[in-house]
């Protein structure tokens, strides 16, 4: 029987990690897990609450008591519901005032501590690809197959803008761009597991290629792993 490997996705915001990353679970008959997505809908109980974000120990103790889980509807078409304790939050995470602080909740130490504890759960049994900032770093330092995606930060911004239009959200390119900037840098400075490539990641820039380029260049690596 073949291996069921885990693959690990690893990138910044727009370089097309979800997309590719549910493509490659679709071929390999593999779950596919959005870590960011377990981010999002913290950050969405944070809002709905009320908790400023600065208060760390506040928002730490909250994650804990949170039940977050990822429902696969179809593994066919990548199909997946995120649920915060017990409702079904898929589209409420991806508004734009979940985009503004979610980094700030993700550079959380408690928060993060529970998250790869609850991600590790999810992944240990492989046949899984995973994608977010530190999997191939901290979550699954042991995973086969490491990639770190990239792509210019327009085309970046580019694909939040038509993804962010498509969903009927209104929004400006250029605040696009600063806000992508911003949370870059967040995800990339803060001290607990920042945006960083695993060494032994195979770094693959997206901006000129097409999905299928890219589903097809991890597939190939995937082989005799
Ligand atoms: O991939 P995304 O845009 O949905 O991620 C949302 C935020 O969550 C992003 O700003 C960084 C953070 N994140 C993280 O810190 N670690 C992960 N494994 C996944 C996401």
């Amino acid at each position: 029987m073949k291996r069921r490997l885990k693959i690990a996705i690893d990138g910044p915001a727009g370089a097309g990690k979800s997309t590719v990353a549910k493509e490659v679970a679709k071929q390999l008959s593999y779950v596919y897990i959005d870590t960011g997505a377990m981010y999002r809908a913290l950050t969405l109980k944070v809002i709905r609450q009320g908790i400023n974000f600065t208060d760390e120990y506040e928002v730490g103790q909250l994650a804990r008591e949170t039940i977050i889980s990822i429902g696969h509807i179809s593994s066919q078409d990548g199909l997946y519901s995120v649920f915060l304790d017990g409702e079904d939050v898929t589209d409420a995470i991806r508004a734009p005032k979940v985009n503004q602080n979610v980094s700030k909740a993700a550079k959380i130490i408690e928060v993060r501590k529970h998250m790869v504890y609850l991600q590790r759960q999810m992944g240990e049994q492989g046949g899984i690809v995973m994608d977010g900032r530190d999997i191939g770093t901290v979550v699954l330092p042991n995973a086969e197959l490491k990639i770190f995606l990239t792509a210019s930060l327009e085309m970046r911004a580019r694909r939040r803008y038509e993804e962010l239009k498509e969903k009927g959200y209104d929004v400006n390119f250029e605040n696009l761009i600063q806000e992508i900037k911003q949370r870059d840098e967040m995800d990339s400075n803060r001290k607990v597991s920042p945006l960083s490539q695993a060494d032994d990641a195979i770094l693959i820039d997206t901006t000129d290629l097409s999905i299928q380029e890219v589903v097809q260049l991890i597939i190939v690596h995937s082989e005799g792993r």
